[in-house]
Formats: C-alpha cells, structure tokens, sequence
C-alpha cells in the first residue's frame, strides 16, 4: 500500500486509495487523468462515479447509449461527484452469433473486474438490449458498491399501413403470414422499415423491457426507468436524476447488497407475471441471486408467481407497447394496481422504499394497464412442468399460449437440433399434424452452446397453409420474450448432457397438463434405462478459448446459467498497487 497524506474527502472512498496521495503513484494515478483536460479539484476526495457502458453500433438497442452518458455526467457533476465513463462488452440480440447468451457471463466477468480494478466509489450502469442489463447487474452485485441502473428505453411504438406494430413480435407473426403466403414480399419489406424507427430497444414487452422493469421493481433504478421511451426528453432527465443520485448513495454507502434482498426477487417474480414478462428473466433472476447469495429457485417463480393476474396488455401476450405503457403510467401504477400483491416495504436506490416511491401514482389508461377486478389473464405467472421428461423443470408462459393446448397429448416429431430441424420443417413429407408435438434438442446451454432463442419453432409450412397457427413445442433452447406460442423451455438437464429429452424418439407420446404442473414422456422406465444404454453424448462443440470456459463451467437454466466459479461476490476492496 502507498503511503498517504490525510485524504482529503472521505477517507473510506476507495477512490482515495488512487487519488489521495502526494507520492509518486498518486502523481502518476493523476497526471495521467489530467491528460484528459481534468482539474485539479476532481481529486480533492469527490465521489468517483463510473459510468459503465455498453454503447456500440453493434448493438442497435444501446446504440444511444453515450448521450445517455452524457446526461449522467451532467447530474453526477451537479452534486459534486466526478464521472469517469468506460466500455464493456456489449452483446446485441439481433447480430451476434451464436447466441448473445453465450456471452453474458462473460460481459458479467467484464464489468465485475472494471469495477473493481478501477478507482471507482459508485456506479452507473447503461444497458439495454436483452443480456447487457443481467450481465452488468451480476458484475457489479459481485463487486457490491453503491449501484444505479439506467436503461436506454424501448424504440416508439412501430406503424405499418396504418397500424401499431411490435418488435419481435410482429416479426414473427408476419414472417409465419409471409411463408403462408397471406403476406406479400413487398409489404414485409415495408414493415422492416416502420418496426425500428427511432433509438431504443425492443418496444414490446420482451426480455429487455422485462430487465428494465425488473429492475425498476427490485429498486435498482429511480421509477420511471423501466417503461420511458429513448427518445423521450425525459429518458434523459432520468439519467441526470440517476447521475446526482449515485453521488448521494456513495455519501449514504448505500451498496447494491442494501437495496437487494428476498423481498426485491418476491416482488419481481410477482410482476414479472403481471407484466406478462419474458421467460428469460427466469434465467437472469437465479443468476443475480446466485451472485448475491440470496436463495432464490425454480419453485418460487410457480410458487410466488403462477397466480397473479397479468394487468400490463402488452404485446406479446396483449396489444399495447411499451410507449402507451409509460403513458398510462408505467410500472408504477402497474405497481400500484397490483397493491398488497407487492411488498412495499422493500429497499430502493432512492433510499425511499418502493411503496413510498409510487405515492399518489395514477393509472391513465385502464386498457393498457388493467384493474386487478378485470385482469388481461387471471393467472399469468410463469409455470414451471416437472415429470419423467424434466426432471430440473421446464418453463411455460401461459399468457402467451393457446389455453386449449395447455393440457394435451400427442406425437413427438424430433428433431436433433437446429440445423436438422431447419432442414425438415417444411419438407412435405414430414409426418406430423397440427396435435402434434414438435421436440427440438441439443439447443441448450452446452449443446448449442449458448441456448438460443430458437424453442418457438416456426410450424411446417403445410400446417401454415391449412390455418394452423400454434402447436406444442419443447426443446432445451430458450425463446425471445418478444415470442408467443405455447412452447416448453428450457428443459432441464438438457439433452446434451443426457437428459430424458435425449431420449424422445419419433412417435412417442407426450402429455402437458400445466394447471398440475406435469410434462411426461409416456415410455416405460424400462424402455427409457435401455435407451439411455444406447445414447451416446454429441461431440463437444469447442475445445479451447472462452467457449471451451463456457462448456466447462455454465451450470443449468434451472440455477441460472452463470459459471459455477462466478457465483457469489468478492466485493470491491482495492487491490494492492503493482506500480
Ligand atoms: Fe435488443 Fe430486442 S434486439 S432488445
């Protein structure tokens, strides 16, 4: 450790540890910031505030992102704090091969080791797209300092021939009319263009809108964060608001671990269900909790949420998007509607609890966010399905199914993973009919790698033809949160490790009855053992680099898909200087 003059500023920022020295490390840990234009007094013990940011061009969702910044600097400088801005990985959904999933934990070890190397007293986290708000969230819980969230926002609402048209969700329903011929080329084109017409993220209630509520709900953000649109001025003001917040939470040592515990989770699994949520942020709720030690498992989210109504008609399981979300009052009176659902005792950012945070609160718009007395689904939780095909469960999301389908029997139609599937869907000759059960495998976490987003298969091209427009899927893959149909997911242990999906033959039958909670493979047990006799694992997709760590070490969906080393917190104590 270097010796120290009396810090000037508060002697417990950890900052001081780089800046408050008259020594030749504090000289060098400050001249080379004032190559930048910064002044003296930058260092005279303000709270440090980074800003991490996963701008890129690469990623069209947060491709705002340092404006965003820039208005964070603006309220971080307004309360006397010093903003130091830095990048991280980012992961965009819609470039990224093979799946943005792969490298959540990644940009999780990214963000957790920028932290904690850098003289940093609190931080700002910008994110959007899908996994760059899980990821920056489980960095930086295992680092623990004072953290906000700000999110980049959803894009305004997309317009096609007249109508209001959602990402992802008009996408694939207009993909399915375009390969039933009821669409043509050119007015697909033309949607392609009125779908993404400003900034922002996806503007259906999809994995990134959920993130963004979730963390709204958990107290992570100032209220509001979860539902305003980017391009709203007042996107903007809730990033100088975040800016001269973080300063305070600094001077309260207000860390992430005093904000987070059972409570924030409870809650987010509660209106996850009422904001008819992606599935996906099962996987990132298990993952945060992994890293802040606070037991949370698959049963909670049946438990806790299988019976709240969803009141949020939003796209995909309603009609509404995220822009008449925020007008008619956002997660807030989403929160409010719900009432003794939610427990409002629970910690926030603002340092207020959440109930206190939504005082006074209006619903504007009962259609788009709906009284508890007229609810869109009366129980919208995600359900979780156990039974000899899952025994680690599976997830559906009921408010996005066919009611009818929810309790079926009927013929497994198999296919060994994505390319076989693409190869056959459409092929005339395929034997299935719409009772039918599609079952894809080796889509999970290590079979794919990464677990795409590929469990809500298109249907055969013939059953298209004919009307059909929902079947049974299942598979050990994941599915956008933009995404409807009644598809099973996330099969755990997947088929790649020798789960009972493995196992699933062409022909058998398959029983889901979701109100009880069960997913059967209707074969004998003995018949499964001789099976299982003959199965032999699938070749290992990589041997070397960051997917070779990944096959190595990527637990299952049903504890939250982060590495097994990574879980828990190491904190952020300043490591011992080399220089
Ligand atoms: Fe980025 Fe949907 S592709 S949020």
């Amino acid at each position: 450790m270097t010796k120290k003059d009396p810090p000037a500023g508060n002697p417990a920022l950890r900052s001081r540890e780089w800046f408050g020295t008259s020594d030749r490390n504090g000289f060098m840990h400050r001249s080379w910031m004032k190559n930048q234009g910064t002044p003296n007094r930058a260092f005279d013990g303000r709270p440090v505030i980074g800003i991490c940011n996963t701008w890129s061009e690469l990623t069209p969702c947060n491709a705002h992102l340092r404006g965003i910044a820039e208005a964070v600097k603006l309220g971080v400088i307004e309360n006397g704090g010093f903003p130091v801005e830095f990048p991280v990985m980012s992961l965009g959904e819609t470039l990224l091969r093979p799946t943005a999933m792969l490298f959540r934990n990644l940009v999780s070890m990214d963000v957790e080791e920028s932290i904690r190397a850098n003289p940093i007293d609190g931080v700002v986290l910008l994110c959007g797209c899908d996994k760059t708000t899980p990821a920056l969230v489980m960095g930086a819980a295992s680092c623990d300092l004072p953290t906000i969230v700000v999110s980049g926002g959803p894009m305004l609402n997309g317009k096609f021939r007249g109508r209001d048209i959602g990402s992802g969700t008009n996408l694939f329903s207009m993909s399915e009319e375009h390969r039933a011929g009821t669409l043509s080329a050119q007015a697909f084109l033309e949607a392609e263009a009125g779908m993404s017409r400003s900034a922002g993220h996806c503007m259906t209630m999809g994995t990134a809108s959920t993130m963004a509520c979730l963390i709204e709900a958990m107290g992570l953000s100032l209220p509001q964060n979860g539902a305003i649109p980017a391009v709203d001025s007042r996107r903007t003001l809730l990033a100088r608001d975040s800016g001269f917040r973080i300063v305070d939470m600094v001077r309260e040592d207000l860390r992430l671990s005093k904000v987070l515990d059972r409570r924030s989770f409870e809650n987010a699994i509660r209106i996850n269900a009422a904001i008819g949520g992606s599935t996906n942020a099962v996987i990132h709720l298990l993952a945060i909790a992994g890293r802040t030690r606070i037991p949370l498992d698959l049963a909670d989210f049946d438990r806790i949420g299988r019976h709240v109504p969803l009141l949020a008609d939003l796209m995909p399981a309603g009609r509404y998007l995220m822009e008449d979300f925020y007008y008619a009052g956002g997660l807030p009176a989403l929160i409010a509607e719900l009432g003794e659902l939610v427990d409002g005792s629970a910690a926030t950012v603002t340092g207020r609890s959440l109930a206190q945070n939504i005082e006074g609160t209006v619903n504007w718009n009962p259609e788009v966010i709906r009284p508890r007395a007229n609810p869109v689904v009366k129980d919208a939780g995600i359900a979780v399905l156990r039974g000899n095909l899952a025994p680690n469960g599976a997830l559906i999301k009921p408010a996005a199914a066919t009611p009818a389908l929810l309790k079926h029997r009927g013929r497994a139609v198999v296919f060994e993973g994505l390319q076989d599937f693409r190869t056959r869907i459409d092929d005339p000759a395929l034997d299935v009919d719409a009772d039918c059960i599609l079952v894809m495998r080796n889509v999970g976490l290590r079979g794919f790698p990464g677990m795409p987003e590929v469990g809500n298969m298109p249907l055969p091209r013939k059953l298209l033809e004919s009307g059909v427009r929902d079947m049974v899927r299942i598979s050990d893959a994941r599915m956008s949160g933009t995404a409807y149909g009644t598809v099973i997911l996330h099969v755990a242990p997947e088929a790649s490790l020798g789960g009972p999906l493995a196992l699933v033959r062409n022909g058998d039958f398959i029983e889901i009855d979701m109100e009880n909670g069960r997913l059967h493979l209707d074969v004998s047990e003995e018949e499964l053992d001789r099976r299982r006799k003959d199965w032999t694992p699938p070749p290992r997709k990589a041997t070397r680099g960051y997917e070779g760590l990944f096959l190595d070490h990527v637990m299952q969906p049903d504890t939250g898909a982060d590495f097994d080393f990574l879980v828990g917190q190491s904190g952020a104590e300043a490591r011992e200087n080399a220089h």
